[in-house]
């Protein structure tokens, strides 16, 4: 018992030094069941009476003492790790972001979403149809039979015949999805269709992949004035030139009658190609009033509904927008192009906003 102040001022030495971990080492050493303090405590039983209530006291202060010795120190000890986190894991707001790189938006896909803006604000709708197609959606239902010259023109793709003689193709226009569409709504119909197209054709203006948008308009009053307001109006706007001077030529497709070519003014010089001014024309699309035959090969009666329909190169506009030289390099797949023509995601022209209400 006597040496009850130096067991104190030990045990408070080694709490104020010890750490989390021998902090709890040092508890059960002091105060646990085989702790030093409560075995004094067992040893009451062995004093004389009369100094037992003394010692019983004294150690029931140290047991105190030592106890909240040890919850402070816990306590500071907690606090400091948490201090020592937060400064070490400190966020200096001041630095400048690092800089991360931004994907660009291709052309193609550029063209498309103004062409497509443009359209819906006119009040038509997307649809999409598949890249394999068979003979009757890409020619026959076209009003293009076999044995039909207009099939030569179409190079195209075939795949081997399959269990039933038919040889299925990867589709050379975006036209089967006229078809297709027919053959599901009823009209009033008013679709533009982006996508892929291909023709076993490949030099400097020609990709056997390219892109096309088709367009088709079927109800009870649509007529060639309205293929033309709705065409010029887009040339306007995807070009953004108001007074653009658009022309419709004579020419043919089996699937429209009468067809037109849709070609817009420009000058040619030796600075390049300038849209809009100028006495030279540039194709852009062809287009015509929905053929009869198509009509009713989609179960559609020619006497009652009637349309337009037209079809367009994003290649073609997207060069022409974008002042891009060469059709090749839309495939070739490389960044440092990509970089130079391509988009931000962030600054989508507001092309819709060129269109008059
Ligand atoms: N499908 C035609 C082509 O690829 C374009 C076109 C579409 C013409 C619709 C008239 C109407 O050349």
């Amino acid at each position: 018992m006597d040496d009850l102040e130096q067991l104190r001022s030990d045990s408070l030495a080694r709490i104020a030094a010890a750490d989390l971990d021998s902090l709890e080492a040092l508890r059960v050493e002091a105060l646990g069941r085989r702790g030093r303090v409560t075995a004094l405590m067992k040893e009451l039983g062995t004093l004389a009476p009369e100094d037992r209530r003394a010692a019983g006291q004294a150690l029931n202060a140290l047991k105190s003492v030592l106890a909240e010795a040890i919850d402070a120190r816990r306590e500071a000890l907690r606090e400091g790790a948490l201090d020592a986190r937060l400064a070490a894991e400190r966020i200096d707001v001041s630095l400048p972001p690092r800089p991360e790189p931004d994907g660009r938006i291709h052309p193609i896909s550029q063209a498309i979403e103004e062409i497509v803006a443009i359209f819906c604000q006119m009040g038509f709708t997307v649809a999409e149809g598949p890249d394999i197609e068979d003979d009757f959606h890409n020619f026959t239902a076209l009003n293009i039979p076999p044995e039909h010259p207009a099939r030569q023109d179409h190079d195209t793709f075939y795949f081997e015949p399959g269990e039933d003689g038919e040889r299925l193709l990867l589709r050379t226009h975006t036209s089967p999805v006229q078809i297709r569409t027919m053959l599901v709504d009823k009209p009033p119909i008013r679709i533009v269709v982006p996508g892929r197209t291909f023709r076993a054709d490949h030099d400097a203006t020609h990709s056997p992949m390219f892109h096309q948008v088709e367009g088709l308009v079927i109800d009870e009053e649509t007529h060639m004035g309205h293929l033309k307001g709705c065409l010029i109006e887009f040339c306007r706007a995807f070009f953004g030139v108001d007074d653009l001077p658009v022309r419709f030529r004579p020419s043919f497709f089996p699937f429209t009658e009468p067809s037109a070519e849709v070609d817009i003014g420009c000058s040619r010089s030796a600075d390049g190609l300038t849209i809009g001014a100028g006495d030279d024309w540039l194709e852009i699309l062809g287009s015509g009033m929905v053929h009869p035959k198509v009509l009713e090969n989609c179960n559609i009666d020619p006497a009652r509904f009637q349309g337009f329909a037209f079809g367009m190169g994003v290649e073609r506009v997207a060069m022409l927008k974008y002042g891009i030289p060469d059709l090749r390099t839309f495939f070739d797949s490389d960044l440092r192009w990509l970089r130079h023509y391509g988009f931000s995601a962030l600054d989508m022209p507001n092309v819709a906003a060129g269109i008059a209400q």
